[in-house]
């Protein structure tokens, strides 16, 4: 079984994957963390995040592996275990901007397929359903309100220590937002055959309740 799951950032997409693949008993596969890692990697490198021309060439050097301890997804650069190191708003920042780069994504989309075609798969991103997984047997397009998901992010780093602001962390999604959407490549659109959830005002058991409906309606399970 396929299942895409897209929609914008902050939406609660990794929480209700998670959901899903501990009640399918399915592998949950989380691909913005590529795209982090590959932030990471042009940070670390003291690159611009927007300087295209210096990223592309840096790619070649960029060895990124994904695998699963406990269940657990872990991404591997080359050599190191960055998953948590790449749960930062400005990791973040630099994984959207990385993202619109066409060598990028091209560079990252076997990795994606490759997991897909091996596992019964709940894949999280913003072009599962359009680019990695068109003939995904379910696709979903989660939303929420800008303004919910910024409430939600910004606790969520609170709890971490991180240091932000409510409007820090909106401004952040808001930008986000518009490069992930606006983008020419991939753009983190719904597919046509895809089923909105908005859960702007659901506890993540009511998202996950919807969803297993609509999964229901699609392949009976
Ligand atoms: O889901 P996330 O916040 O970890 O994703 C980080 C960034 O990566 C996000 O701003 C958009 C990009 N991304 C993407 O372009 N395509 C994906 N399939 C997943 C993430």
């Amino acid at each position: 079984m396929k299942i895409a799951l897209d929609g914008p950032s902050g939406a609660g997409k990794s929480t209700l994957a998670k959901n899903i693949a501990k009640r399918l008993s399915i592998v949950y596969v989380d691909t913005g963390a590529l795209y982090r890692s590959i932030g990471l990697y042009v940070m670390r490198h003291g690159v611009d995040k927007d300087d295209t021309k210096k990223i592309i060439p840096m790619l070649k050097n960029v060895n990124l592996t994904i695998t699963f301890i406990d269940g657990e997804q872990r991404v591997i650069l080359n050599g190191e275990d960055v998953s948590s190191l790449i749960r930062t708003g400005e990791i973040a920042m630099y994984a959207s901007a990385v993202s619109a780069i066409p060598e990028v994504r091209a560079f990252l989309l076997e990795t994606q397929r490759k997991i897909a075609r091996e596992n019964d798969v709940i894949m999280d991103g913003r072009d599962i359903g359009t680019v990695i997984l068109p003939d995904a047997d379910v696709k979903i397009f989660l939303l929420a309100s800008a303004e919910a998901r910024a409430k939600r992010r910004y606790e969520e780093l609170k709890e971490k220590g991180e240091e932000c602001t409510y409007e820090q962390v909106l401004s952040d999604i808001t930008k986000r937002d518009t490069n992930d959407s606006t983008r020419k490549i991939a753009p983190a659109i719904p597919a046509p055959d895809a089923i909105f959830l908005d859960n702007s005002d659901f506890e993540p058991e009511d998202t996950l309740e919807a969803a297993l409906n609509i999964i229901k309606s699609k392949v009976g399970k």
